[in-house]
């Protein structure tokens, strides 16, 4: 996590301003929600190349630490160390500490290729087959099958930043054209891909999580969805060396309604991954499952407008809203964090998890004068967070 550590600043930092390209818009501090005691904690909000997230600002023992914000993360974040140091340029800061220095990479990763994920949500079309790699890690496997299906459009999912940069550079330097990358959850993404699209799904070597197997990637919602996005003859491609993850896979898709799946054992690829290297090496056995889609499903509605109608009146909400979670059947909502923007009245930040018990979002509401709108961006539509922000409304507006 880039972050810098200094002892005094010579001066305060004002808002609106700017310095080496980063805007730094308002400075929202902690309002003590909890009532449990605590130093301060600053939300400083800035912006650079149209990204705007957060730096949180804390007192350390008697010196300052200035770092990411975990919920409003940008990539590459490399934008993250730039805003960390013009702010430190910006108020004369005394670095005791810094890692965000960047080095200087003679390829810089293609954000041509490089989405968010309200691309996939809004913008995103090809006539094209489309086929995704979930947890690419290295890139070798995903790498040769771009390269070698110059007409089926690639969608890459991981969720470590540093194996995405990776894979962004070696798309730059082997000028390759038909690979998107979303730095996503692929338990979630599956929802944002529109229906009977998709000629395979590849998940090679997933992380086993044989003492947590809740954090696995395929669970039943998760087959169900890949189900509907894949076409007629579409495949859901499991390659493991885990014989536990292997066990509870093949269980899970026999158990299915609908589909078809056929198993394999030590099947040699075109190209072996990072993992698959290191296993074979180890003498370990690789499982294949393969499971095929087989029927049509019906389109879905990504179309979900999650603005706040209705005025919020923020000071007075901050004083009787509740720290305890609002659990319903299937979703729930925790107000986890109140900050104030100073001499601006009816304004701040309201930080809440909601949605799903399993894949819950973090958020800032930011209360500007009365209105209010998600920062960065809008959740996701899924049934969970609709039902979610419906009743936020409510408990923002009484
Ligand atoms: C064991 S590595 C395998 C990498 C690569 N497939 C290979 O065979 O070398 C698993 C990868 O999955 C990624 N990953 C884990 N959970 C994920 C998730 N929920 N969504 C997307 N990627 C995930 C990890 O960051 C990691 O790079």
């Amino acid at each position: 996590m880039p972050h810098v550590v200094f002892d005094k600043s010579n001066r305060d930092l004002t808002t609106p301003s700017s310095c080496d390209g980063v805007d730094f818009n308002f400075i929202a501090k902690s309002y003590n929600f909890t009532q449990k005691k605590r130093k301060s904690e600053y939300k400083i909000a800035v912006k650079k190349d149209e990204k705007e997230f957060f730096l949180t600002l804390k007192p350390k023992d008697e010196k300052y630490l200035l770092k990411a914000d975990k919920i409003t993360r940008v990539t590459p974040v490399d934008i993250v160390k730039d805003a960390i140091n013009s702010y430190a340029k910006h108020v004369e800061a005394n670095i005791v500490f810094t890692n965000t220095q960047s080095f200087n990479q003679k390829i810089k990763p293609d954000q041509k290729y490089l989405k968010n994920i309200d691309f996939f949500v809004n913008d995103f079309k090809t006539d094209k087959e489309i086929q995704i790699e979930i947890g690419f890690g290295s890139g070798r496997h995903l790498l040769h099958q771009a390269k070698n299906n110059p007409n089926v459009q690639f969608i890459g999912l991981e969720i470590h930043t540093p194996s995405i940069e990776q894979l962004l550079k070696q798309v730059n330097i082997q000028n390759i054209e038909n690979i998107l990358v979303v730095n996503y959850d692929a338990r979630l993404f599956m929802e944002f891909i529109q229906s009977n699209k998709v000629g395979k799904i590849f998940v090679h070597f997933p992380v086993p999580w044989d003492k947590k197997p809740h954090r696995r990637i395929y669970s039943n919602a998760f087959v169900n969805e890949a189900l509907r996005v894949l076409k007629i003859g579409g495949t859901l491609e499991l390659r493991t060396d885990s014989r536990k993850y292997f066990d509870f896979c093949t269980n899970l898709l026999t158990n299915l309604p609908k589909g078809k799946i056929s198993i394999d054992i030590n099947r040699d690829l075109a190209i072996s991954s990072k993992y698959e290297d290191r296993w074979k090496k180890q003498g370990k056995a690789i499982y294949d499952v393969l499971l095929y889609a087989e029927q049509e499903d019906k389109d879905i509605d990504l179309n979900y407008d999650f603005t706040f109608n209705e005025k919020i009146e923020f000071d007075e909400i901050i004083k009787t809203i509740s720290t305890k979670a609002v659990v319903d059947e299937d979703f729930f909502i925790h107000i986890e964090d109140i900050f104030t923007i100073e001499e601006m009245p009816n304004s701040g930040l309201i930080q809440v998890t909601f949605g799903s018990f399993d894949r819950p979002v973090n958020k800032y509401i930011l209360v500007e004068s009365r209105d209010a709108k998600y920062f960065q961006d809008s959740p996701l539509p899924t049934s969970a967070n609709i039902k979610a922000h419906n009743k936020l409304k409510e408990m923002l507006t009484k």
